[in-house]
């Protein structure tokens, strides 16, 4: 049996030399390995699963055959027979926005520690494409899925969640059997907001997220908030919705600054949002921060690269994400039947982006 590889499989299978991996009409099944390996079907699942009873010589000499062979293990068999397809499922709203798949990463790398396989839907904010491509991983037997930002609305997700394990990242949605995850948005933003008052700043303008999600409400309420126990009436001329993309802060605040009123610092709903900010202030001639201070919302790694550096909220994405995979597992193996919604803390991340109002900062020199 110590021949060349092609004889020792030409003569364990009885087959001439030539092609040993598949005849036309078939591939190579279990079977064929276990009669080649003079084993059971069972013995070649154990070589191949890392199952014990088999010794080290039988599980490299069934290796070496399916090696020879050509053999695939089945997973579509296998998940049937096992009922896990052992994939989990990411969907995310915004594939080019950095905060999302820094937050995938973190879930990938929890999802391939066990050995499963992460499959990636890309909703493009659209609602009805989320919808379609929950509707296709159920059909496919997906294990669990996580749902990603997004603007599926709750009642569109319980129509589709019956039977998959299914948790929700960075939303305040509160379905039967789905836990979720999420940054202290509000927090957040009541941080970023204080942080420009404690420098001294009066006329604090607000550039949020899309009108209709949790996140956006919560990080004007946050807004609000700080304003509210500053003594400072919050000012609606001053607020705008944004689209979480710099276009949206780039719009907003070109519209701000075509009003009466006046501001020296902008609060963003989320970093691209404050780089069309800055932008758009530069473009109507006025520094950052000298001008205007901004404050973005995630610290992705951009904003430590654009100039100035920007000050913002980081978000943990490797957090979110470990969180929301070790949830979703919980739920997949029954160990979690109620479900629970977690707030990550988030904190301030102060860089070049903001300071105190040019008035301030000039009589400050003076007394120098
Ligand atoms: O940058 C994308 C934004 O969408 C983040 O702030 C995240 O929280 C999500 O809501």
């Amino acid at each position: 049996l110590l021949g060349n590889r092609e004889n020792l499989y030409a003569s364990l299978l009885g087959q001439p030399g030539g092609n040993l991996f598949a005849s036309e009409d078939r591939l190579v099944t279990i079977h064929d390995v276990a009669a080649a390996a003079g084993v059971s079907i069972a013995t070649v699942s154990r070589a191949l699963n890392g199952g014990a009873r088999i010794s080290a010589q039988t599980r490299q000499r069934v290796l070496d055959i399916v090696d020879g062979l050509g053999y695939q293990p089945n997973d579509l068999a296998r998940s049937l027979l096992a009922g896990s397809s052992g994939t989990i499922a990411v969907i995310l709203p915004d594939i080019t926005n950095p905060f999302f798949p820094e937050l995938v990463k973190a879930v990938e790398e929890e999802v391939n520690r066990r050995g499963n396989l992460l499959l990636l839907c890309h909703s493009a904010d659209d609602e009805q494409k989320a919808l379609a491509d929950l509707i296709q991983l159920r059909r496919k037997q997906v294990d669990g899925v996580i749902v990603l930002g997004g603007q599926l609305s709750g009642d569109r997700l319980a129509g589709v969640v019956q039977g998959l394990a299914v948790v929700t990242v960075d939303r305040d949605v509160r379905l039967p059997g789905v836990s979720s995850v999420q940054s202290d948005h509000r927090g957040g933003a009541r941080a970023a907001t204080q942080h420009l008052l404690d420098l001294g700043h009066t006329q604090v303008a607000f550039v949020g997220g899309p009108k209709g999600l949790s996140v956006s409400r919560d990080r004007q309420r946050g807004y609000r908030d700080a304003l509210k126990r500053a003594g400072i009436a919050h000012d609606p001329a001053l607020e705008s919705p944004g689209d979480f993309l710099e276009d949206g802060g780039y719009l907003a605040t070109k519209a701000l600054l075509a009003k009466p009123a006046k501001f020296t610092a902008v609060v963003a709903g989320n970093d691209l949002t404050a780089i069309g900010v800055m932008a758009a202030l530069l473009e109507a001639g006025r520094t950052v921060p000298d001008d205007v201070s901004v404050v973005g919302y995630d610290d992705i790694r951009l904003a430590s690269y654009v100039r100035p550096r920007l000050t913002t909220v980081r978000q943990s994405t490797g957090d979110l994400g470990r969180r929301a995979a070790a949830l979703l597992y919980e739920a997949i193996s029954g160990t979690r039947t109620t479900p629970v919604h977690e707030v990550l803390p988030v904190d301030v991340v102060i860089r070049e982006s903001s300071a105190a109002p040019a008035l301030i900062a000039k009589r400050g020199r003076r007394r120098g």
